[in-house]
């Protein structure tokens, strides 16, 4: 309750003058420890005055500054304005390096501490107020986490064409978080309460994978001992989800966009057309039109599939996402196992910011997964997180050393990115390609 105000004092003559001094505020008394603890626990205050010197030795703050840490443990946010008397100026300043957010010494004006109490409470309420916001906005991006101007246009993308009912295709690096976008597709569309379903067409071996989609008839092939309805029928009203569309086998290619196409399906060994009403959503980390030159996807089902493209950057990429993500994933980590919540040192942080991620958020999830089972402290530095120690190893200033590095990486970069297609790699990095072949041998690198 924000206009409530938690008052620890043991001063009967002190705490009717605090009533009455503040009958703006809803006020609570506690006389000592364990009943400010209670109203604590009871009314969740966002501000509470403190007084230092509490039963059983008022003339010690030791008790005071125990009910200060105590309080601070149940409710981090809470705002405590400690109250001294006047010759205990040391104490007040070790109750602030414990947390708490302002004292004042007696004897009391009630005008100063008034206007303390105020700002507090101000200041609490513009932090619950980003905290909802900022919940808030996770909520719409449905678990996709990250502030950065090429996420947020991502998002953006997503937010307007999720309602409709067109097709499309997510391309991105792996660990991007294609199939979390997927979802989020999903669940922003008029078709959120209807079944999301997803096949990953790399995963599944070819002679399975036609009846996984499309279902059999009971004496279809030698086993087919019922009849078993396909992984698109399950998701009639809902939304289908073909993970790594690139590698769907040529065969089977023909047969999707028949149903893309006609909207219905035959179930293996079966001769009746089945009506399936799906939005598709697909992914791949593959670089299709590549995929086309080569004569292993069909063009016809690419322009099909790409009514919409949604391209998503590799985390390198975004800018100031990488300390967001690793700190939210890092407190959900130590939530879900149970432990006090840790940080990252300096130099783990240094880190992660300079890695190039080339497993995108899946490789930090589990790099931080790792790092919270095996650190010891509240802290997880560089080694923990099986990353170079940047402060061991500073960059290299000389000129030629850092045009290499750079140039070797831009390479790599765009190789990974047109799924080594040498004339688009050329092309994406602005030289010729005999200059490209030059660049290989002289940095060494092997195709
Ligand atoms: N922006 C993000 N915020 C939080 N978590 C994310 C984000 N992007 C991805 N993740 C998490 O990273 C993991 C990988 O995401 P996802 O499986 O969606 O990626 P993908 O592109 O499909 O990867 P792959 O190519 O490996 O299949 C998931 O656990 C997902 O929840
Ligand atoms: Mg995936």
């Amino acid at each position: 309750m924000s206009n409530l105000l938690l008052i620890i004092e043991d001063d009967p003559g002190l705490q009717k003058q605090l009533k009455w001094s503040f009958n703006e505020y809803e006020i609570v008394i506690a006389n000592n420890r364990s009943e400010a603890i209670a109203a604590v626990r009871r009314y969740n205050p966002s501000v509470v005055t403190l007084d230092l010197g509490l039963p059983p030795d008022p003339s010690n703050a030791s008790e005071g500054l125990a009910t200060l840490k105590e309080i601070l443990e149940l409710a981090p946010a809470t705002k405590i304005i400690v109250v001294t008397g006047n010759d205990n100026r040391d104490h007040a300043i070790q109750a602030v390096g414990l947390g708490a957010y302002d004292f004042y010494n007696k004897p009391l004006d009630p005008e100063v501490l008034g206007l303390i109490i105020e700002r507090a409470l101000k200041l609490s309420k513009l932090e619950r107020d980003h905290i909802q916001l900022l919940q808030q906005q996770q909520n719409i991006q449905n678990g996709i986490i990250g502030a950065s101007p090429q996420m947020q246009s991502v998002m953006e993308i997503t937010k307007k064409i999720s309602p409709t009912q067109a097709t499309v295709l997510i391309i991105g690096e792996s660990g991007t978080g294609k199939e979390l976008l997927a979802r989020a597709i999903h669940n922003l569309s008029t078709r959120a309460d209807r079944p999301f379903i997803a096949v990953n067409c790399a995963a599944i071996p070819e002679n399975l994978l036609e009846s996984e989609l499309f279902g059999y008839e009971k004496g279809a092939f030698t086993g087919a001992v019922s009849q078993t309805r396909g992984k698109i029928e399950y998701a009639h009203g809902g939304t289908f989800f073909l993970d790594e569309i690139g590698d769907l086998p040529f065969g089977l290619q023909a047969k999707l966009l028949r149903f893309i196409q006609e909207r219905v399906i035959e179930r293996l060994g079966g001769r009746k057309e089945i009506a399936v009403d799906v939005r598709i959503v697909c992914a791949t980390h593959r670089h299709l039109p590549t995929l086309i030159e080569q004569g292993d996807f069909r063009g016809d089902l690419y322009y099909r599939l790409s009514e919409i493209v949604v391209q998503i950057p590799p985390l390198r990429e975004r800018e100031g996402d990488v300390m967001t993500i690793a700190n939210a994933l890092l407190l959900r980590n130590c939530q879900e196992s149970n432990l006090k919540e840790k940080h990252f040192s300096r130099e783990a942080s240094l880190a992660l910011e300079n890695y190039d991620w080339p497993g995108n958020i899946r490789e930090m999830e589990n790099r931080i997964r790792r790092a919270v089972i095996l650190s010891t402290s509240n802290t997880i530095s560089a080694k923990e997180l099986e990353l170079e120690n940047l402060a061991d190893n500073p960059m290299p200033f000389n000129l030629k050393e850092v045009r290499e590095v750079a140039e070797t990486t831009a390479i790599k970069r765009a190789l990974n990115h047109t799924d080594f297609n040498i004339s688009e790699t050329a092309k994406l990095l602005g030289v010729a390609r005999p200059t490209l072949y030059g660049l290989f041998e002289k940095y060494g690198i092997k195709l």
